[in-house]
């Protein structure tokens, strides 16, 4: 019987992660979030890929350009599967240095599973074993980290162990992550891994669909879903647009606004000023929307 061990490697483990990346991290706090009502079909076809156990497609592509709710999404899909599917979560942030590139992004996956309620009696032994051994391995290449801290410690289960256990790592950002050879890169160890059945993960992956990004998921073996999030098709603001009280929605109104406004390239500067100081955001949503 495995009992969880808060062992000296997991310390290491932990001195070398980014705790900050995590859906539930108070660093993000208040993270954007899908208000209740909004991307219902998005998010109906994310929790049916999650929720399905057949040997559907286990990478999704969920791509759009800046600002139109990636991350909101991600964070909502995290948040539902936390204490069900989800092994592991990392948000990408070109503005945060530890989370703008790849240095601690598998040792963080592997503490997260480490560490869960589900995932942490059965992997936490081995992990912790494995960086005592060999304590450098939080510094050698990604490549090595990825077999070492994550593959490596899946195969302790068979596939149907696995049939019953947290599956979904959401991988929020990845063109944040600002070197795009390494946006590259990761996608890459994803796709020998999936191709090569070393792990038994699926991947929810948001980005900006970039060239090389694009270019990287066109590749022949590996072949993600593609999910394109637009402005407002999903959105349904019309039905359930927030009142300005809570706080969430004062940042929906505000930043949803503005990016929008930029985005259909309309003169609504002056306009636009008095309305998110005068707090009605709301209104001008709906003149942008209608
Ligand atoms: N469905 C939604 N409900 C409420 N707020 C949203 C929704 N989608 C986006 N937002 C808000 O819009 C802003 C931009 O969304 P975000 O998810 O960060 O975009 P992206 O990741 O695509 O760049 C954030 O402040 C976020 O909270
Ligand atoms: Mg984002």
């Amino acid at each position: 019987m495995l009992f969880y061990i808060a062992g000296k490697g997991l310390e290491i483990l932990y001195q070398n992660s980014v705790v900050g990346a995590a859906h539930d991290a108070e660093q993000r706090f208040p993270p954007p979030n899908c208000y209740p009502g909004t991307r219902t079909e998005t998010l109906e076809i994310l929790r049916n890929w999650v929720n399905d156990s057949t040997k559907t497609a286990s990478i999704y592509w969920l791509y759009g350009a800046a600002g139109v709710g990636k991350s909101a999404i991600a964070q909502t899909v995290s948040e539902e599967f936390a204490n069900s599917h989800l092994a592991a979560s990392f948000f990408f942030s070109r503005a945060d240095p530890t989370r703008n590139n790849l240095q601690h992004f598998f040792t963080t996956v592997s503490l997260q599973m480490a560490t869960s309620h589900v995932l942490g009696p059965i992997l936490s032994e081995y992990v912790d074993l494995t960086v005592r051994r060999e304590r450098n391995i939080v510094h050698a290449k990604l490549e090595r980290q990825f077999q070492e801290l994550v593959a490596k410690p899946c195969h302790r289960l068979t596939a149907e162990q696995w049939n019953n256990l947290p599956q979904l790592i959401v991988i929020d950002g990845l063109d944040e992550c600002i070197d795009i050879a390494s946006q590259e890169r990761l996608l890459s160890i994803i796709r020998e891994a999936k191709s090569g059945s070393m792990v038994p993960f699926k991947f929810l992956i948001c980005s900006r669909p970039e060239p090389r990004i694009r270019n990287a998921f066109n590749h022949q073996v590996f072949v993600p879903w593609w999910l394109a999030v637009t402005w407002a098709k999903h959105l349904n603001l019309g039905m359930t647009l927030p009142g300005t009280s809570a706080r969430n929605s004062i940042e929906f109104d505000k930043s949803m606004a503005i990016i929008w406004c930029m985005y259909l390239k309309i003169g609504l500067a002056k306009e636009l000023y008095n309305y998110l100081y005068r707090g009605h955001a709301a209104s001008l949503f709906m003149q942008l929307l209608s």
